[in-house]
């Protein structure tokens, strides 16, 4: 499925793990870290797309609170797995 991360399409099979092609997908210029949701770094907002992803862990949701994320659509880019095909595309910007 499509993945536009800060404008960089990538094709992402449903229900891979982010984490396993972090390296692929820092060409986005995506910042990843200890890839376990728990460092933050790749923290992102999902600007489309974000019905078509999992719901994030407990574990995932005490990290983006310790890094302050307050909305649903900030995620750990690390973390996220396409769930569900329905959508056109997922749209991801990193924040500074
Ligand atoms: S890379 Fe550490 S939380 Fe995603």
């Amino acid at each position: 499925m499509k993945v536009r991360i800060n404008g960089k399409v990538f094709d992402v099979p449903k229900g891979l793990k982010f984490a396993e092609i972090s390296h692929e997908l820092e060409k986005s210029g995506i910042e990843f870290g200890c890839t376990d949701g728990q460092c933050g770094v790749c923290k992102a907002r999902v600007l489309k797309g974000l019905e078509c992803l999992n719901e994030p862990s407990e574990e995932e949701e005490e990290t983006l609170w310790r890094v302050g994320a307050v909305d649903e659509e900030e995620r750990l880019t690390c973390q996220l797995i396409i769930e569900d095909e329905s959508c056109d595309e997922i749209v991801i910007e990193a924040e500074d």
